[in-house]
């Protein structure tokens, strides 16, 4: 049989442009030390995404700087394009043009793809509850593996109908064109679930109830912030409470997006692992919500600052300077922290490997409800670079950490549903415990991070 070169290229659509990109990286050598070094990373994709979503209803045209172009964000923009709304990218700007609460046109057997996006699929879902036609919402194969009960079920409390399916994409949405609005309570912890729901309550008749687990602010912070729309918030221990009144219009509005937490947090993660290096990380989204990886690596011994410190639209905004470290320690981490690190805990469990002692994470069910299935990744990945680990009840991990651990020989990564967040975790295992390795499908970081690659390869870090 005739074997493909590793090198092939593959051919990907991205921004309507045509890229190359090889089929696999290789990594044979560890990233040399890089001092007092500045980057800045992608636009927040969360926010990005919750942009071009509020300002495709509100009354005029938004503005966006900074914002992400990756494939997650532009299957939102593709999304609201087909509901009829304009959007334009002029260099680093992107405007939208809103039309209203009310002002999509929906064409009959309309199918919208939000692509690998969960955030895009269910924040649909909850700015569609209210739809005059059918629509049907497909996604990926990773998508359409996800749970969407956690958003079906309390949008047919406002009256949301769902065709015979309603756990998985493929789903069909139809509204009736009023919603009323519902007391909910969200045990998840699930920013998605919540923000699905608070876009909702944006269409609905009266005032929306929700008591939440807390998850990421960025939805309540816009509502409060940059729509002024009236929503009532309160932190109680357990639940954040939220009220929303609904059918307020809102006027249009202009943001000036930060660099995303969870990008900048494999750039930390390098520099914590690399020898006599330092880094600092421009203009970065430091809402209390996201920092859980700072403050675990943090409470590991880590050296990091937030400097620059300003306040934006409701949003803490610093740089973020770190150094490294060669012996951080062990930690038990308490689950209250799970939420604001949710997204980075790949890189966390790197971390953990490379320490002084035995670290224990607990109550991570939601890890293995993202886009790959990523608890049970670590597993794999650990033990494949001989990192001791034992599984626990409800979710759990344990970790025996090395300091000296040195990697030499051969590892491959492949078959992950081209789950960006384990590619980029990977890159950075690669680049900074050595060894052989092959990282299939490099295409996967344009999901949330399209200037991955070559801002490690500006640090130094060499791929063939
Ligand atoms: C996100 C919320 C989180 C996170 C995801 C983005 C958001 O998911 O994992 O990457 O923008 O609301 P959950 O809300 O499902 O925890």
């Amino acid at each position: 049989m005739k074997r493909r070169p590793n090198t092939i290229l593959v051919i990907i659509l991205n921004l309507n442009k045509i890229i190359l990109v090889k089929k696999l990286i290789k990594i044979t050598n560890k990233i040399e030390s890089f001092k007092n070094r500045k980057i800045c990373v992608s636009g927040d994709k969360s926010i990005s995404i919750r942009f071009i979503l509020l300002s495709s209803l509100s009354n005029g045209k938004c503005t966006a700087k900074g914002l992400l172009k990756s494939e997650d964000v532009l299957s939102a923009v593709k999304s609201i394009r087909k509901l009829g709304i304009k959007v334009k990218f002029i260099g680093d700007k992107c405007e939208v043009f809103g039309k209203g609460l009310f002002g999509y046109s929906i064409r009959k057997k309309l199918i919208l793809n939000a692509g690998n996006s969960g955030t895009t699929a269910r924040l649909l879902f909850g700015i569609l509850a209210n739809c005059s036609e059918e629509i049907k919402i497909i996604g990926d194969r990773s998508l359409s593996k996800r749970d969407m009960t956690r958003i079906t079920i309390p949008l047919k409390k406002f009256g949301t109908k769902f065709g015979k399916n309603e756990k998985r994409l493929p789903i069909s949405i139809n509204g009736p064109r009023k919603l009323k609005a519902i007391n909910y309570v969200e045990n998840l912890g699930s920013a998605q679930c919540k923000s699905a729901i608070m876009l909702a309550a944006l269409k609905a008749d009266g005032r929306t109830k929700l008591r939440c687990k807390p998850s990421r602010n960025h939805t309540e912070l816009m509502f409060k912030n940059v729509l002024k729309i009236p929503i009532k918030i309160k932190k109680n221990k357990k639940y954040d409470e939220i009220e929303i009144t609904g059918n307020n219009e809102f006027d249009s509005f202009n943001y000036k997006i930060p660099g995303d937490i969870s990008s900048a947090s494999f750039f930390i993660a390098l520099t914590l692992l690399s020898k006599n290096s330092s880094l600092t990380i421009k203009n970065i989204n430091i809402n209390d919500s996201r920092i859980g990886i700072i403050k675990i690596f943090k409470i590991m011994g880590a050296k990091i600052k937030l400097i620059n410190k300003k306040k934006y639209k409701g949003e803490k905004i610093s740089d973020i300077f770190v150094q490294s470290h060669s012996n951080l320690k062990a930690i038990n981490l308490d689950p209250k922290l799970n939420s604001s690190a949710i997204d980075e805990f790949l890189l966390i469990f790197l971390i953990a490997s490379k320490s002084m002692g035995v670290s224990t994470f607990k109550n991570l069910s939601e890890l293995n409800k993202k886009e790959s299935k990523r608890l049970d990744w670590a597993f794999k990945i650990l033990k494949m670079i001989g990192v001791k680990t034992k599984k626990l009840k409800n979710n759990g991990i344990k970790i025996w950490g090395e300091p000296n651990l040195k990697l030499k020989k051969k590892f491959i990564i492949k078959d992950y549903l081209k789950d960006h967040r384990i590619f980029m975790s990977a890159t950075i295992a690669a680049l900074t415990l050595g060894g052989n390795w092959k990282i299939h499908n490099p295409e996967s970081f344009n999901t949330s991070f399209p200037t991955f690659l070559k801002i490690l390869k500006d640090l130094g870090a060499k791929f063939q």
